[in-house]
């Protein structure tokens, strides 16, 4: 969703904040706009569309002069997306500019308040209010101007202000926002791919902080205004990890980066042939106390806990719940002390995510994140972290995000069953072996599956696309249709298969394309009889199977193949195909992969 940047420095600033915006791009947006300081003025540019065509009406920044700024890439909540609404958003006097994620909850009452007093506003967005406040509660003094507007706002926000006299500020709620320290000039942005090119020393601001940004240092403060001492944390990512490395989309780079991500998601965590947690550290009382587990996400990392919730509950024979965040936040959780709250997100700030979470939490939940993004809202406020080392991800369609996911699940509930006492050494030696072995089997999962281009050229004319399996081919169905209609726009859907004849087997007709994931062996018999049932009601079935498992060949229209792995990794591999076959299907369709229409990569409001 919508991104900011902030830069003070002795250089010029306009291209810095276009160039961060750039690699903020991938958040999901639909206007930009940069506010440039020069000492007497702001200069202000900003568009519908792509930050390319800021680019263009400045010159690539020429034209703003001045070297402290902020920028923003808006996706639209209050107001059309267009020039008007776009930020940044100036005071009436001209003296504050203010760039904005988030949503202020309050703002109607403060338009109001300030409509009466007589400010103008120019623009439809929830924003603006903020640039009359600081206007308002100015009285020489910007920082106390910052402080009262804040205690102003209810909502979520990450935002940057830039006063005409040159000074900078960045203020955090519930919002991401992180500050970077340079070397005669520091930054801000709503996340690392738009600093790691300039510093890879960061600091992470909590919630009710702010800081101000001047050339030559950073000062944090908390709500009261007291100087905040901050530690310096050091990013892990290359600048690199966050470009395409070649490839015509971030989507293909991230789907075969996922054998490299996998093994350094898992392996570090194998000591000795033993799988071992660095903050997942439970006595062993606490956790025979533990009788329900709830696993709470959105979108793909819901599908992940899916995933999970089949291997949890197969080996450590405690019930799973996957629950929508954006359900489980409103619906007044069941939860007690003997409740596990797995949260997975790969970036630790969705908003329904963490909503869910705070009211489980304060319910009583023991919270246990499953994040990529280190220093996120989620990692911060769980009891226990588990990163998935999967760096960053900029296709907003997750692949290597999802797939790390599922990796550090089945850990868990191989950890989670030794620890229980449920498992035998023979096994767990065998699925410690089968985790080392994974890596190789998901680059040939990738290098089997050389024909899906050509497969995706035929079928990409379907308008629906239905997606069958069973037990943990059923969870791996909505992932793989998932992938498929956010990227292609092609209507797609999973459904157990043993559900089809209550109802759904309806719309199956001559042609119906069926993708069938029969990948899970102990009911491998029954969904081949779902693929006659499909098949004699006209469908065209695309079917996914083991690689030395051929039965399917002889039903199925068309196949994919994925090695045999031991049956509780498979989705991982089955996944795999699914993700380079909607990417086909909407390279087909000419669609735009890495930032499909109305999505964001990061969901930071409701
Ligand atoms: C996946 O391809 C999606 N774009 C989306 O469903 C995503 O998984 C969801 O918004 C959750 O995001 P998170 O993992 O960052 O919390």
């Amino acid at each position: 969703m919508c991104g900011i940047v902030g830069f003070s420095g002795t250089r010029e600033a306009a291209a810095v904040l276009i160039d961060g915006l750039r690699r903020l791009e991938y958040r999901g947006y639909d206007s930009a706009g940069i506010a440039v300081a020069d000492g007497e003025n702001i200069n202000v540019a900003k568009v519908k569309g792509y930050v390319k065509n800021l680019a263009e009406l400045t010159h690539d920044g020429a034209d703003i002069k001045g070297t402290v700024g902020v920028g923003h890439t808006r996706w639209a909540t209050h107001g059309a997306p267009n020039d008007i609404n776009a930020h940044p958003h100036m005071s009436s006097d001209g003296r504050f500019a203010v760039v904005h994620n988030g949503i202020i909850e309050n703002y109607a009452l403060l338009r109001q308040e300030l409509t009466k007093k007589g400010y103008k506003f120019a623009s439809d967005t929830d924003t603006e209010v903020v640039a009359h406040l600081l206007e308002m509660y100015y009285d020489g003094d910007a920082k106390r101007a910052v402080m009262k507007t804040a205690s102003r706002l209810e909502g979520s926000y990450s935002l940057g202000v830039i006063c005409r006299d040159g000074r900078l500020f960045a203020m955090r709620e519930q919002s991401p926002l992180i500050l970077g320290l340079g070397v005669g000039e520091n930054y801000f942005a709503s996340d690392v791919a738009a600093l790691v090119p300039h510093t890879k020393n960061v600091i992470y601001l909590e919630d009710g902080e702010f800081a101000e940004l001047t050339p030559d240092s950073i000062t944090v403060y908390d709500v009261r205004g007291r100087a905040v001492d901050k530690p310096v944390s050091r990013v892990t990512w290359d600048v690199e990890a966050a470009e395409k490395g070649g490839y015509e989309h971030f989507m293909l780079k991230e789907i075969m980066e996922q054998p490299a991500c996998f093994k350094a998601t898992v392996e570090p965590r194998i000591k000795d042939g033993r799988i071992e947690f660095e903050s997942f550290e439970l006595s062993d009382e606490e956790l025979h106390g533990i009788n329900r587990i709830i696993i709470t996400a959105c979108g793909s990392a819901g599908y992940a806990g899916q995933v999970g919730r089949y291997v949890i509950e197969e080996l450590c024979r405690i019930p799973v719940a996957v629950e929508l965040a954006s359900e489980l936040r409103y619906r007044g959780p069941i939860i007690d002390g003997h409740t596990l709250l797995i949260v997975i997100s790969q970036s630790g700030e969705t908003a329904d995510t963490i909503a869910a979470m705070r009211e489980c939490k304060q319910r009583g939940a023991r919270t246990l994140a499953i994040v990529n993004v280190v220093g996120s809202t989620i990692a911060k406020l769980a009891d226990h972290v588990i990163y998935t080392w999967a760096g960053p991800e900029i296709a907003v369609a997750t692949t290597k995000g999802y797939t790390t996911q599922v990796a550090v699940l089945d850990m868990l509930a191989i950890y989670l069953a030794d620890r229980l006492g449920l498992m035998d050494k023979e096994r767990y030696d065998k699925l410690i072996e089968a985790l080392h072995d994974m890596p190789g089997k998901l680059q040939r999962a990738i290098d089997l599956n050389r024909n899906i281009k050509k497969l995706a050229k035929r079928l990409c004319g379907h308008n629906d696309i239905y997606f069958i399996g069973r037990n943990l081919d059923y969870a791996v169905c909505m992932e793989g249709a998932l992938k498929l209609k956010e990227i292609s726009y092609i209507f797609a859907e999973a459904y157990a298969a043993g559900e089809l004849k209550h109802g759904t087997i309806a719309l199956i007709e001559q042609g119906s394309l069926v993708v069938t994931l029969a990948c899970y062996e102990p009911l491998f018999e029954k969904t081949m009889s779902n693929i006659e049932e499909v098949k004699a009601r006209g469908a065209q079935v695309l079917a996914v199977s083991l690689e030395d498992n051929r039965q399917i060949l002889k039903k199925a229209d068309d196949f994919i193949l994925v090695p045999r792995t031991e049956p509780i990794l498979n989705p991982i591999a089955e996944v795999i195909p699914l993700q380079l076959f909607a990417y086909y299907v909407a390279k087909e369709r000419g669609c735009d992969i890495d930032k499909p229409k109305n999505l964001a990569k990061s969901v930071t409001v409701e």
